[in-house]
This record gives structure tokens, sequence and C-alpha cells, in this order.
């Protein structure tokens, strides 16, 4: 079930910590790899003996405490495929949720960009308190999986909700949220660009557009999340366990794309691309006295990318273009995949502010070939890469 599955866990503060050395030996029935983190508090309800020998592997406790090189709030995250905590505290709940690093645990969740579940276990009032029911509430929008307590019997000798739901159920949402990386897209090579081309002017200015590379940063994350190997080429540096490749212009993005579109099995084009560029870049900054009033720049058209990619694409390779409009936007996007030849096109409606341009969200619309449309309804960037992932492999 888990084979080959790296699965940190971490164990915070409360009676409910003893459920997780039956988790543990859970997740090592089923062939995974365990480490685990353990808050000073939850040490005062189970040994880091026990967890240690149940797992295999040392316990880390302790920040600063290590002989690594490495700060391990960084190699255990890149380490784990999955980050599950259990039980999870009102107190870690809250710090999480406020992005509060003040352990080892809370630090590592700060930095991990991979499945994160909670399971929440505590006192009923505790679950009841209107600032733990918004903290659940922020984390959840923001994507972290909660597995939500249930009611019953709890040892503060009350009865209600906040018993640790079954470690079964924890173990199958962690299948869950592995299932889709370990079945979907190892071995395919998907290459993604991200953010806007920049197109100098002179060495102090350039031509540009508002996009941050988010979006194309979810998909390359999400495609690596799903086994893939990734190459993101991004107008921003940005660091990851995939590789990236970071440019400015969009003749330096078509080079990028020459140089490793050969044995790629999907091309996403997440860019935004500029369609001109200055005819001549200037050598020196262009002096205030030197232009007057009306000064004009000539431009010359850029290559189309996404086009010459699906002119020279091989059978198997999956084209996806992005259409960034901000009018008609369904016309357009029908349009522009006719135009273009790709397989798939999507769109979003960059006129708004709460989605497209630099959002942490986006809504869009998948167009395939036969020009068969499915929304995508407003959500996280991660979730709506995610969504285009699965729509994609699940077709094909
Ligand atoms: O980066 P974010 O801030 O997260 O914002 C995300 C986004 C809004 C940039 C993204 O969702 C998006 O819409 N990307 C495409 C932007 C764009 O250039 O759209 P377009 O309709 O102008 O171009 C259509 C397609 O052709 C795009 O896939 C584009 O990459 C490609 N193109 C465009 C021009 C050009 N010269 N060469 C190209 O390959």
């Amino acid at each position: 079930m888990f084979k080959n599955k790296n699965i940190l866990i971490g164990i915070t503060g409360g009676i409910a910590a003893y459920k997780i050395i039956e988790l543990i030996r859970l997740y090592k029935k089923n062939n995974a790899n365990i480490k685990v983190i353990m808050t000073e508090n939850a040490t005062n309800f189970v040994t880091p003996l026990t967890v240690r020998t149940l797992s295999n592997n040392p316990v880390y406790i302790k920040q600063f405490e290590t002989d690594n090189l490495f700060p391990e709030h960084i190699s255990l995250g890149n380490w784990a495929d999955i980050f599950v905590i259990a039980p999870a505290s009102a107190n870690t709940i809250s710090k999480i949720a406020n992005g509060i690093c003040d352990n080892l645990l809370t630090s590592i969740v700060c930095a991990f960009s991979k499945p994160i579940i909670i399971a929440p276990a505590m006192n009923c009032e505790m679950w009841n308190n209107p600032i733990i029911k918004e903290n659940i509430k922020k984390l959840e929008k923001l994507n972290y999986n909660i597995l939500y307590p249930e009611a019953g019997f709890l040892a503060c000798g009350t009865s209600g909700v906040g018993r640790l739901c079954p470690i079964e159920q924890i173990c199958e949402k962690t299948y869950e949220k592995l299932k889709y990386k370990n079945k979907k897209l190892s071995n395919k090579k998907i290459i993604i660009t991200a953010g806007g081309t920049r197109e100098n002017i002179d060495p102090v200015r350039f031509l540009g557009n508002y996009s941050s590379g988010k979006m194309g940063v979810a998909l390359a994350d999400a495609a690596y999340d799903s086994g893939a190997e990734v190459v993101l080429i991004n107008t921003f540096n940005h660091k990851s366990n995939y590789k990236t490749i970071t440019v400015s212009s969009a003749i330096e993005m078509q080079a990028a794309l020459a140089k490793e579109k050969q044995n790629a099995d999907c091309i996403i084009m997440a860019a935004a691309v500029a369609d001109f560029r200055a005819k001549k870049i200037q050598k020196h900054k262009i002096k205030k006295e030197s232009t007057d009033d009306n000064f004009t720049i000539e431009l010359t058209r850029n290559p189309d990318i996404l086009t010459e990619l699906c002119k020279t694409k091989s059978n198997n390779q999956i084209i996806v273009g992005f259409c960034a409009e901000s009018e008609n936007l369904l016309e357009n996007a029908k349009s522009k995949i006719q135009k273009k030849q790709c397989d798939y096109i999507v769109a979003n409606d960059v006129s708004r502010k709460d989605i497209g341009f630099a959002s942490d969200e986006n809504e869009v619309y998948i167009i395939d070939k036969n020009l068969k449309i499915m929304k995508l309804d407003k959500t996280s960037k991660k979730i709506i890469a995610e969504k285009i992932l699965e729509f994609i492999y699940g077709e094909n």
C-alpha cells in the first residue's frame, strides 16, 4: 500500500498520542517508511523510545539539537511525501493557522509544500471554541486535509466531540492523498512554463506583465507530487525539488523549451508571453533629454511559442495552452485552441482581481479539441492545478 512512500508523522501533546503507536504499526505493516517528530508536550504522553523502536528511526524533538548540516525543517520536509499531524492539539492547530514556527513541527509545516493531514483531538469545549473553529476553517481553505474528531467519551471525563478519528481513517486518507502520485504520472516528463516574460528596452527598462508565476508553479508542484519528472521554465527564481530553468524573455523561454521538449510527454504553457519585443535593445539607459514628448519604441513580433510547439509536436505529446482574456472569455478561448491547435486550452478571466494574475486563487475553463468545456470553480491555484492534471490524464 505504501511501498517506497515516506510518511512523516507529527505527534503533539494530547492523550490520544498513545493511539499513534498503533498508527505507526499500521503504516509499517503496509510498507511505509516512517519518521516521527514529537513536540516537547507529546513526550509527556508517549516515550520517544517507544516511537523510535516502532518507527525504526530516530525521533525528532528539538529544533536545534542536530549534527545534520542541513536544517531538519528542510531535510525532513524534503524526505517526506506526506506529513500527518496526529493528534493535533488546539495549540499546534492555532500556531499552524497563524504561521507560527516556534518548534520543529510547526517550522516543518511552514516549509512543507506537499500534502498535510491534520487529525485534531482535544477536549470538546476546546473544539467548540470559536477561535479553534475559525483556525480549522482557515486551514481547510488553505487545502490542509482535516480529519474531524468524533463524538464520544473523552479522557477528561466528559462526552462530546473531540476524540481522535479512527487510525484506519487516517491511514485511508494518507493512501488517498498518495494514490494519485502512486498511479498517475510516474514515467511522465512534464514541462511547465510560468511567469511573465520581460522584454528589455534598455539596461533598466522592460516590457512586462502582471504574471507572478503562481499558476505555473502550482502546476509544477502538482505534477511533481503526482510522480512526474518536472521541468519548470520560469521567469522568476524558484527553489524546488524538481528541475527549474530561469529565463527572462520570450526568445529565452523558446530556447529553453527547445532543449527540453524532445522527450516530454506534456508541455503546459502557463506563462504570460509577450507578443512583442523592442526591435532594438538600447545598450545604455535612454536619457530623458534625448527623447521628445512623443517618444516611440519600435516593436517587433515575438514568436508564438505555443503555436510552434503544436506544429512540431510528436504524436503522443500533449500540449496545453492557457488563455488570458479580459472579455468574451469562452469565445476567445475557443478560437485560440482552433488557431493554435493545442490539445487543451485553460481559459481564465484576467480582468478579475480575485483570480488570474498574481492571485492565490483561480477559476478556469478547460476546453478540449472538440470544444468540450469543463468549468473549475474558484479555488486555490494548487487545487486548480491538481484538477487540470487529473482532467488531462483522466482522459488519456
Ligand atoms: O502567473 P500568475 O500570476 O499566477 O497568473 C496566471 C496567468 C494569468 C498568467 C495564467 O493563468 C495565464 O493565463 N497564462 C497565459 C497568459 C497568456 O499569455 O495568455 P495569452 O492568451 O496571451 O496566450 C495564449 C497562450 O499562448 C498561452 O499559453 C501563452 O503562454 C502562449 N503564448 C503567447 C504569446 C506568445 N508569443 N507565445 C506563446 O506561447
